[in-house]
């Protein structure tokens, strides 16, 4: 009888973050609030016909369809396939031909320099490892392409809510680094050097007002956020599901911009786009 090779911890770690990420319902949190970063990323990008274009973290294509509806080529990547499907669907449903790859952005089935745009619209910030994401990202990306990136800041609202659910959540794996540190500038220049010359470095804000109350913003969390389900899981095991949801509760109030009937949050990210050395 053939013996399965033993899955190896690495293979282990990839296996538990698909898991997350399929957990919940992403494909409604960006159809709720998140819509609108893809097409900033892509205006950003500058693309156009012809372009081949690597969406990186691509979940359901909300950067990598706004793309194709240029006339790019787009190749749509993503460690889960349960969101790439949902991305197939949504891109079937407007006529648009993608290509939808299963791939680990710390190790991108992909040659050297094959993409003239290599962009993530907060994806790649998600993978442990951010030094490897950053070389896998230059190494696809042709001399003199684009690299584009909107990612989360560690000062907004995101942020904070990484470090609320920090002190629930399981230990991070060996040598991993905060997701949020991409929205950072220096942060960036320490992964890139001078691989990449960022020409744009600008921070803005997606204004969310899809809830009614504030907490009804952390009850979405709990019910489709693949890392809020793990933290609070998490939480659960130790006994401290009620201090967790009472930290949600909390963060909520405090980012509220608008009202206890009418919430209003603005969640600041960073928006990077340069060229390939
Ligand atoms: C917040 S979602 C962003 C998805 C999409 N880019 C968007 O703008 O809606 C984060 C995505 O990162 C993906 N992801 C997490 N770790 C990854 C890794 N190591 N390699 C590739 N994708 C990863 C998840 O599967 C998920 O689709």
């Amino acid at each position: 009888m053939a013996t399965q090779p033993a899955a190896t911890p690495d293979s282990e770690l990839k296996a538990r973050h698909r898991a997350m990420w399929a957990s919940g319902d992403y494909p409604s949190m960006v159809e709720t609030f998140l819509l609108p970063l893809g097409p900033r990323l892509v205006e950003a990008c500058d693309l156009g016909p012809g372009k081949a274009v690597l969406d990186v973290a691509a979940g359901t294509g909300n950067a990598s369809i706004p793309a194709a509806q240029q006339s790019a080529t787009v190749t749509a990547s993503d460690l889960t396939p349960e969101l790439l499907e949902a991305g197939r669907r949504r891109a079937e449903a407007e006529g648009l031909e993608l290509e939808w790859v299963e791939a680990d952005a710390e190790r991108l089935p992909f040659g050297d320099a094959s993409f003239d745009v290599v962009m993530s619209s907060i994806g790649a910030m998600f993978a442990p490892h951010h030094q490897a994401v950053a070389d896998e990202l230059v190494r696809v990306c042709r001399p003199g392409g684009t690299i584009g990136l909107l990612s989360w800041t560690p000062e907004g609202m995101l942020g904070a809510l990484f470090a609320t659910m920090k002190p629930f959540a399981p230990p991070p794996p060996p040598g991993a680094q905060p997701p949020p540190l991409w929205g950072s500038e220096a942060h960036l220049r320490e992964l890139f050097g001078d691989r990449v010359e960022f020409t744009t470095l600008e921070r803005d804000e997606l204004e969310i007002t899809a809830f009614e109350r504030p907490r009804d913003y952390g009850e979405h969390f709990k019910a489709r956020y693949g890392p809020t389900l793990a933290a609070r899981a998490n939480a659960g095991r130790n006994g401290r599901e009620a201090e967790f949801d009472a930290a949600l509760d909390r963060f909520c109030d405090e980012w509220n911009r608008g009202t206890p009937d009418r919430a209003h949050f603005e969640k600041e990210y960073l928006l990077a786009v340069g060229t390939r050395a």
